[in-house]
């Protein structure tokens, strides 16, 4: 069993995100993202590639998002995440959907993943990460950063109580795309501001 932070599952983040810290604009959209405009960037190779998505998404089994995610994720044409367990984490959310688990709370939320068969999780969403690493609950970090800066949106990343110390595992350039891959080393209880 792979008990990381001791807990049974590991908690991945693997989000995109613009330079300036945004993972969408204020009304949600994320074209600058998904659909961004041509030119010529300088392709990065390091001796070992960040996480792309072809490597993370097959290798993990449970997702856990935020309701915000859901409801964007909802008005795809496609559900991406066939295959994977998928729990909803949202105080207000009413409308079933099979497709998903509604968790209330965050401690809903971990026993949950740590009373079933979770052993690699993938936390989306910019509250429900900063939630998670607020608990230190993240073990891998891979972060995106698109060539924009879109000046203001929603959030990546939040107040902490105390600093979230990282280690660099790799790192690569693609399409403009700068993606890194860290480790949560140690959340540090004894910083000053906690
Ligand atoms: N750039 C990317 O790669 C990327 C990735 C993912 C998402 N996005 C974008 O990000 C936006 C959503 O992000 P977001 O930060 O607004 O939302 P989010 O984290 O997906 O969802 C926020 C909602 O989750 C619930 N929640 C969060 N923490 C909770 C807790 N501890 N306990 C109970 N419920 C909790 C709350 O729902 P209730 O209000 O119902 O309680 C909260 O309003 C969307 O526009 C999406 O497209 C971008």
């Amino acid at each position: 069993m792979d008990m990381t932070h001791g807990k049974p599952w590991t908690g991945r983040v693997f989000i995109g995100v613009s330079l300036d810290g945004f993972i969408a604009r204020s009304d949600g959209d994320i074209g600058w993202l998904t659909d961004p405009p041509q030119r010529q960037h300088a392709s990065i190779n390091s001796s070992h590639q960040a996480e792309s998505w072809e490597t993370f998404f097959p290798s993990v089994d449970h997702v856990v998002m935020g309701r915000g995610t859901y409801e964007k994720v909802s008005t795809f044409e496609e559900w991406p995440y066939t295959g994977k367990k998928v729990l909803v984490l949202s105080a207000t959310m009413a409308g079933q959907d099979d497709r998903v688990s509604v968790v209330r709370t965050l401690d809903e939320a971990t026993d949950a993943l740590s009373q079933g068969d979770a052993r690699q999780v993938y936390i989306d969403g910019g509250q429900v990460i900063q939630a998670f690493l607020r608990h230190g609950l993240i073990d891998e970090l891979t972060v995106s950063h698109a060539p924009v800066l879109i000046g203001s949106g929603i959030p990546l990343f939040g107040v902490l109580a105390h600093d979230v110390h990282l280690t660099l595992r790799a790192t690569h350039a693609h399409n403009g795309m700068v993606h890194t891959t860290y480790d949560v080393t140690t959340s540090c209880p004894t910083d000053k501001r906690n």
